[in-house]
């Protein structure tokens, strides 16, 4: 089976028309996926996708049928590009359980975070630019940050995120290249795709490695509230409010339908981020805008929450035992403590995107490593999703992508005259990235 991820082809007759932009964009290797990972004999750890049915139905049926009885006609009519100013409030009270003592002033509400991504973006970045970002770093930000013709800077993440050592040196680096660096974009809790939190006592050096060389940081917590043993430590925001533009997201802790997100902007980029939302969209949909405020301001959202919680970290366990009791010695993998996946590193002569096809005629999906580098690493990894399958079938998953790595291990073996034996850990991985299972 082949998978192609190119959406150019050679009869487009628009083909020589396209902003440059946009002319070497590829289908994301996610979206080519869920195509063939939905069948529903493959199970995918593959997608991201919240368990959107662990929600109250009946709770989010009072708040729809209450906005349309008390407010149909605003709901269902334009409104101010930076948000409705309720939702704002709303917003601004939970950046509080991070330590963001921000205004709801400062806030833009964006479609979803995703949207957020690719105004700052549009803001600050001019071809040739420089993002510094973690290797790996979230697909859908990559695919963002393309169309602007960056060059997107990796620095390696381990089990305590950033390495702020590898990020002292790469902006020491871009300094003496004279290159700009427009700003760092950093997942710092549970990431997308590694799993890992970034320290408390790295998130100081981080902020003033940021300062000292005049870098931006576009701090993207979707996951925050999904912490399965404790919250994560502070954002960098509520460390340092005038250098780091905050983007907040309602998918994860409630669902992504409505599409809300948002950024909390230093104040001196509010108006220019309000224009540029405004020359996108207008403005957000006040309806979802509407709903989503009912929901965090008068209905237990809290026990929602925590029922999230409570489904995630089930599937999380049974995602990292099914790994342990199945899974060929040699392959190594993060352990989060939340959020929705889990990254783990096979041996080195592996390709994961190769292995792809053949985990799929096995009836499992996962996402290779290189979807999450603008610059070819990452071909030995793969992400591995917990958040929507049920336990029993995140077991068999796990149990065919064992069988598929075994199979690739003996096939190794054969043709190449690997060791019998597998491998010893590599110590020029990154610290941390071997030891966790
Ligand atoms: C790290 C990260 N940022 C942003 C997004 C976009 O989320 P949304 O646009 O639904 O808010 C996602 C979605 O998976 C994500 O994982």
């Amino acid at each position: 089976m082949t998978l192609s991820f190119k959406v150019m082809r050679a009869d487009d007759p628009f083909r020589d028309r396209y902003a440059r932009g946009t002319r070497s964009m590829t289908a994301s290797e996610i979206r080519a996926l869920f195509a063939v990972a939905s069948r529903p004999e493959v199970v995918s750890l593959a997608g991201g996708m919240p368990f959107t049915a662990a929600l109250p139905f009946d709770v989010v049926g009072d708040v729809l049928q209450e906005v349309v009885a008390t407010e149909g006609p605003a709901a269902l009519q334009y409104a101010g590009g930076q948000g409705d100013p309720r939702l704002r409030e709303v917003l601004t009270d939970l950046m509080r359980h991070e330590g963001i003592r921000g205004s709801g002033g400062d806030v833009v509400v964006t479609e979803g975070s995703q949207q957020a991504l690719d105004l700052i973006s549009r803001m600050f970045c001019d071809p040739g630019d420089v993002i510094v970002a973690e290797g790996p770093s979230y697909v859908g930000a990559l695919s963002a940050f393309s169309q602007y013709q960056v060059d997107v800077c990796h620095v390696p993440l381990d089990d305590d995120g950033l390495d702020p050592d590898a990020l002292a040196a790469t902006l020491e680096r871009l300094e003496r290249d004279g290159r700009r660096v427009k700003f760092l974009y950093t997942v710092p809790n549970f990431h997308n795709p590694a799993g890992v939190t970034l320290a408390a006592g790295r998130r100081e050096r981080v902020l003033e490695l940021a300062r000292r060389h005049n870098v931006l940081v576009l701090e993207d917590n979707p996951y925050g509230m999904l912490g399965f043993e404790s919250d994560p430590p502070d954002a960098l925001r509520a460390l340092d409010p005038d250098n780091v533009v905050y983007l907040g997201s309602l998918s994860k802790v409630f669902c992504p339908g409505l599409r809300i997100g948002w950024a909390l902007v230093p104040p001196a980029l509010r108006e220019r981020m309000i224009l540029v939302k405004e020359a996108a969209d207008l403005c957000s949909s006040s309806f979802t805008q509407a709903v989503a405020y009912r929901w965090f301001a008068n209905y237990p959202w809290r026990e929602t929450l925590k029922d999230l919680r409570e489904v995630y970290r089930e599937r999380r366990d049974v995602m990292l035992d099914a790994l342990a009791e199945d899974v060929p010695a040699g392959v190594t993998w993060t352990k989060p403590t939340g959020g929705f996946y889990v990254w783990a590193r096979l041996p080195d002569h592996l390709d994961a995107r190769a292995m792809l096809a053949k985990a799929i005629t096995a009836r499992v999906a996962y996402v290779p490593g290189g979807a999450f580098y603008a610059d070819g690493q990452g071909a030995s990894s793969l992400r591995l999703s917990y958040c929507f399958p049920p336990p029993d079938r995140i077991r068999e998953g796990v149990r065919r992508l064992a069988g598929v790595i075994d199979e690739e291990l003996e096939l190794a073996r054969a043709l190449g005259g690997l060791p019998l034996e597998p491998p010893a850990p590599d110590q020029s991985r990154p610290a941390g990235w071997g030891g966790v299972q």
